[in-house]
């Protein structure tokens, strides 16, 4: 993993600054999977070990009551669910992925730690050496993510797969298409199982790409293997191809909704912290699992992909990266500041597992060259591009049927739109999915009893609340 070492991108400080985390939110990529040209996809042991490891490390950040970063009041080693908002797309990948998060943020705290008392004085302890039980809601919008390689399939946003697909008509897509030809087709024999000869060009790249890389990992018994491996740039080219062909299909300067994942991801951020301050602290550490492509879109939109040393930032996320956005006031405090002036936001980022060793990085978000933006200019800045109502979706996307059909005038005048604008004004109540989160379809508390031993119990549906009824085509 290549880091950024420059002026602009910084390690986190060393010594103990007076400073008092208040609040974070980390939107993560899932571990090690098996290939998507192989449905069903599924995490691996070294994609479950990954993500735990994450969740190991922002423990040890976060949830530690020692520790220097320790989000002000956030219970320790017990969980306290209302403390937490854990979600992710309806798909296997993405859920177990959050659930081994979970086990590494709060490990089981041992039997006797959990044990409860009965009315006829019985003591019971948890399973599992008490195991900490804590419910994802799962967000219909990427339903399927990693089972389809067309990531903007997911969002059933109209006006961005319109965008998207633009990307196969651009003079960039048609020169690299051409210039690559061969390279891909001198490749046919390491994946002829899988591709035919037509499909071995850039029009495949990602998928391409996943599937070697999925073999170099994991099969010791790749056929014409020496066609990848013979030259060590081999490998490369795919994967900057891969990068370059994704981030193609996930941003566009000129074209702002291909992004739209990025811009729903944006205000559910706003939304969560916004919460935090507003509530207190009642809710604390917001934890979202999805697909790269709303990284790479929220790259582009948010111009970590546009600034001087962003050459990283054209690319795919490694299994298990993680963004983080940290609140935190600049004085050592214990209680929450009573106004947001005293609030600041730093953005980190680790293209990786996270753990102390390779600890995040932290970087300027839009542009600038500051490390931290206060609460208002960072709120400001996001919602010049976050999507945060369905009418914003609905006008945004130019969808006018459906949950838009309430809205199909507004849809109408501008199906055009770029979403950008500022038409936003948010009735946040700091519970996440219930205004802002056009994903949530089905708020279903998941139980995660184990991974790989996923049982969702559907509690809630808040298909009657507004904002809450978006659905992309789910992908099983
Ligand atoms: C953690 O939360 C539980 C409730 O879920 C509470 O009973 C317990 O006292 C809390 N522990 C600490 C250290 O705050
Ligand atoms: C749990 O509690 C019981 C009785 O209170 C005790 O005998 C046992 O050693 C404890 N176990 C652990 C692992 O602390
Ligand atoms: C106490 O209640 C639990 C649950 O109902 C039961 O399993 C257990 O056998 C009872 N213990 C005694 C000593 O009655
Ligand atoms: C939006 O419109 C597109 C294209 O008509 C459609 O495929 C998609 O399902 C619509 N999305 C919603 C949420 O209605
Ligand atoms: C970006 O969008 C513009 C405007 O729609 C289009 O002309 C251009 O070809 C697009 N470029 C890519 C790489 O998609
Ligand atoms: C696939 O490639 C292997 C060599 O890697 C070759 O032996 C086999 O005949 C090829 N199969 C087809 C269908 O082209
Ligand atoms: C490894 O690759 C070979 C040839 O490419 C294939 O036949 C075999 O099924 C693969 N094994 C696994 C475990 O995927
Ligand atoms: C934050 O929440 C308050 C009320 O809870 C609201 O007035 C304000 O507009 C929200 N700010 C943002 C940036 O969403
Ligand atoms: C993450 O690392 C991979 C290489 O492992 C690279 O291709 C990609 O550009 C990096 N992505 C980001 C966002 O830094
Ligand atoms: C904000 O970041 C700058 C560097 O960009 C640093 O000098 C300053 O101390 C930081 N301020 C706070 C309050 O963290
Ligand atoms: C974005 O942040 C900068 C300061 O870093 C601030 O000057 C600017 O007003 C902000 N923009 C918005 C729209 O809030």
């Amino acid at each position: 993993m290549v880091r950024l070492s420059t002026a602009l991108a910084a390690a986190l400080p060393a010594s103990a600054a007076a400073e008092t985390v208040l609040g974070a939110y980390i939107f993560s990529r899932h571990g090690d999977r098996t290939a998507k040209k192989t449905p069903p996809t599924g995490l691996t042991n070294l994609g479950y070990q990954q993500v735990h490891d994450s969740g190991n490390y922002y423990s040890s950040r976060y949830v530690a009551a020692d520790s220097q970063y320790h989000i002000l009041g956030l219970n320790s080693s017990t969980v306290k669910l209302s403390q937490l908002a854990v979600s992710a797309p309806a798909d296997g990948v993405l859920q177990n992925s959050a659930s081994a998060f979970l086990q590494g943020l709060y490990p089981p705290v041992g039997a006797n730690a959990s044990a409860q008392t009965l009315a006829n004085g019985t003591s019971v302890d948890a399973p599992l050496d008490g195991f900490q039980l804590i419910p994802i809601a799962a967000i219909s919008s990427n339903a399927g993510s990693e089972d389809t390689t067309w990531l903007q399939d997911a969002t059933g946003c109209a006006n961005a797969e319109t965008s998207s697909n633009q990307y196969f008509y651009s003079a960039e897509y048609e020169a690299l298409l051409a210039s690559t030809m061969d390279f891909y087709q001198r490749l046919y024999p390491v994946v002829n199982q899988t591709f035919s000869m037509k499909d071995m060009s850039f029009k495949n790249a990602y998928s391409i790409y996943d599937l070697i890389n999925v073999a170099e990992i994991h099969n010791a018994t790749i056929q014409s293997n020496d066609l990848v491996t013979a030259s060590e740039d081999t490998f490369h080219q795919l994967l900057t191809l891969a990068n370059s062909h994704e981030f193609g299909l996930a941003y566009n300067q000129s074209s702002p909704i291909r992004g739209v994942a990025g811009m729903q991801l944006a205000a559910e951020i706003v939304d969560f912290l916004n919460g935090t301050i507003a509530g207190a602290g009642k809710q604390k550490l917001g934890i979202q699992f999805g697909a790269y492509g709303t990284f790479l879109s929220f790259f582009g939109l948010s111009q970590l992909a546009g600034h001087a040393d962003g050459d990283n930032f054209y690319g795919i996320a490694d299994y298990a990266a993680t963004m983080t956005f940290e609140l935190y006031t600049d004085a050592d405090v214990s209680t929450y500041p009573t106004t947001a002036d005293d609030v600041r936001v730093r953005f980190m980022y680790n293209n990786g597992t996270t753990t102390v060793a390779q600890a995040p990085t932290v970087y300027p978000l839009f542009g600038q060259q500051s490390l931290n933006l206060s609460w208002a200019d960072f709120a400001g800045n996001m919602s010049a591009f976050s999507i945060g109502s369905t009418e914003h979706w609905c006008s945004a996307c130019g969808n006018s049927t459906g949950v838009c059909a309430p809205f199909s005038a507004t849809a109408a005048a501008s199906s055009s739109s770029s979403g950008n604008g500022n038409g936003l004004s948010p009735a946040v109540n700091g519970v996440i999915g219930a205004m802002v989160t056009l994903a949530v379809i089905l708020l279903i508390e998941g139980l995660i009893v184990l991974v790989g031993g996923l049982r969702i119990v559907r509690k809630k549906d808040l298909r009657s609340s507004p904002g809450s009824s978006l659905s992309g085509p789910a992908k099983a």
